[in-house]
């Protein structure tokens, strides 16, 4: 697969100017970068290193792992220690408060790491750059920052890189919008076994709490095509599990000029030879499709998880926060989902102390939690992004005030999860072998179908592979199991190293 990129590096000719064409124009830079490096590493007379840390969700890693695709063709050398490299790459999320603050701690750090190893050069990216303010913030008082670029302009970093490398000044590049999808560039995966794939980008639903559509800009979904495409790459490349990115999943392809649903895209993905295990993320509850449940329903390969962003179980701050559906949808479609398939597991997402919401408001959502009993949820305390329309309501509700739902709302959230949990003890399923444990090396984690982990003696070998585990003891939110080759005829249980149908020693 790199191979194919690197081939198109090489065709081009530094001696002419860049082709005006996306994407060979970020080839020629990749090339120009890669002399540059090149040049630099023979003087310091060691490879150049690059460091990058991803802030945000599924989508901003999969940038980063675009943005380590280009660092690498540029000739960088990809290392874990921020303190080591010549290249610091922040690939920011602004989706709550929080996330800016750790950037901007970082950040002082940096400062002082650039004043003992002048030649280190930063570069600022992502979705906090999008945002109003930030960049005059950067331009005032981080001064020290090489390289700034927004979400829309991605697909340029060989250029930007480029421009880097050649100049002393703090370069800046952010792009209000864009409607370009830029594809074929290279990637490197984090895991050689599992992927996310983009099926759109931005999002459309404005709820009135969240950056994302600004930052992101309007939805834009990708050609089918090429989503499969993609795939099937990924997949004679050693990939067995994708996940499906997107803000929200469930419109995908509406706005195309021959509409496809997301149900169709996902039975022609589980038509890929070869891959074995689908996700997606994120599903909103308003837009998903009884012809949605009946895919998953009948599909081998779609993981029984459903990420179901539930935010509030009050109607009255669900109408507020824009969600356009009422606490009794919600509860339906769950009761639809669980009715089609016992097995899936749902988590979800529920944010406290958005405007005017008070502690009767956060019951209905406990209410919710009790009755969905969710396998688990993610619970954040509403933070004010300037520019949407939650921000500039008159009730904020000041965070001091939040903590006892909040941990009230926790509370129950870990009681359901555990109970859910329990429910699969001394049960067999199958796991995808991700890596080694941390704790204990002689043992292996693996990820089952509905997103739980599971601790395992195993080979290391065996990561990337899909075993069979008994989950033997339920730890709340994680067990620990022994492998089995569950097809033995024996009529015995039969322990050992059973992979993908051959038994590895
Ligand atoms: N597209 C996804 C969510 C992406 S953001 C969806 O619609 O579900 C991930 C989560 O961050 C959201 O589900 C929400 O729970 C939380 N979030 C978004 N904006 C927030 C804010 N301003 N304050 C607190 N939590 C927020
Ligand atoms: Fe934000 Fe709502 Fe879009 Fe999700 S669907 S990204 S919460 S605006
Ligand atoms: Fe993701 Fe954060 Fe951007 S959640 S889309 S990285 S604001």
């Amino acid at each position: 697969m790199n191979d194919e990129y690197s081939k198109r590096i090489e065709a081009q000719d530094l001696t002419k100017e860049p082709p005006t064409e996306e994407p060979d124009r970020q080839y020629y830079f990749m090339k120009k970068c890669r002399e540059i490096v090149k040049k630099k590493s023979e003087e310091l007379g060691r490879p150049l290193t690059c460091n990058l840390t991803s802030f945000g969700c599924q989508m901003n890693a999969r940038d980063s792992e675009k943005l380590c695709g280009v660092l690498e063709k540029a000739g960088y050398e990809l290392t874990d220690s921020e303190e080591e490299a010549d290249f610091i790459v922040y690939n920011t999320c602004t989706v709550r408060d929080n996330a800016d603050q750790r950037v901007y701690g970082r950040l002082g750090h940096l400062n002082s790491l650039k004043k003992q190893k002048p030649h280190l050069k930063i570069a600022l990216c992502g979705c906090m750059m999008q945002e109003p303010g930030v960049i005059e913030k950067l331009q005032k008082s981080y001064r020290f920052v090489d390289l700034i670029f927004g979400t829309h302009n991605l697909f340029r970093f060989a250029q930007l890189l480029s421009a880097m490398l050649a100049s002393e000044d703090m370069i800046v590049d952010i792009w209000e919008k864009t409607d370009e999808i830029v594809e074929e560039l290279p990637v490197k995966r984090k895991y050689f076994y599992k992927s996310g794939v983009n099926i759109m980008f931005g999002c459309d639903n404005f709820c009135s709490y969240c950056i994302v559509p600004y930052v992101r800009g309007r939805e834009r979904s990708r050609e089918p095509e090429e989503i499969l495409c993609e795939i099937e790459k990924l997949v004679e490349d050693g990939v067995i599990e994708i996940m499906l990115l997107g803000q929200n999943v469930n419109s995908y392809g509406k706005n195309l000029e021959h509409p496809i649903s997301f149900a169709e895209l996902l039975r022609r993905v589980e038509k890929i030879e070869g891959l074995r295990r689908i996700r997606f993320m994120t599903s909103h509850p308003k837009d998903l499709s009884d012809e949605l449940i009946e895919v998953m329903q009948h599909s081998t390969k779609i993981c029984r998880h459903l990420h179901l962003p539930l935010q509030a179980g009050s109607n009255r701050i669900l109408q507020a926060m824009n969600r356009r559906y009422t606490k009794e949808t919600y509860l339906a479609l769950v009761e639809r989902i669980r009715h089609a398939i016992p097995d899936m597991a749902i988590t979800t997402d529920i944010i406290v102390g958005f405007p005017g919401e008070t502690p009767a408001d956060v019951e209905e959502t406990i209410d919710v939690v009790r009755k969905v009993q969710f396998d688990n949820a993610f619970t954040f305390i509403y933070s004010p992004r300037t520019g949407t329309p939650a921000a500039a309501m008159e009730n904020q509700v000041p965070p001091e005030s939040v903590h006892e739902s909040f941990d009230k709302l926790l509370l129950e959230v870990q009681k359901t999860a555990k109970s859910r949990a329990a429910l699969l003890e001394g049960k067999v399923m199958e796991a995808l072998v991700e890596g080694v444990n941390e704790q204990d090396p002689a043992f292996v984690t693996g990820r089952l179908g509905n997103n739980m982990l599971v601790h395992f003696r195993a080979d290391r070998r065996l990561i990337g592979k899909t075993v069979m585990v008994v989950l033997d003891t339920c730890h709340g939110f994680y067990y620990t199991g022994r492998m089995v080759d569950w097809t033995s005829q024996t009529g015995h249980t039969r322990l050992g190293k059973m992979v993908d149908n051959q038994w590895l020693n």
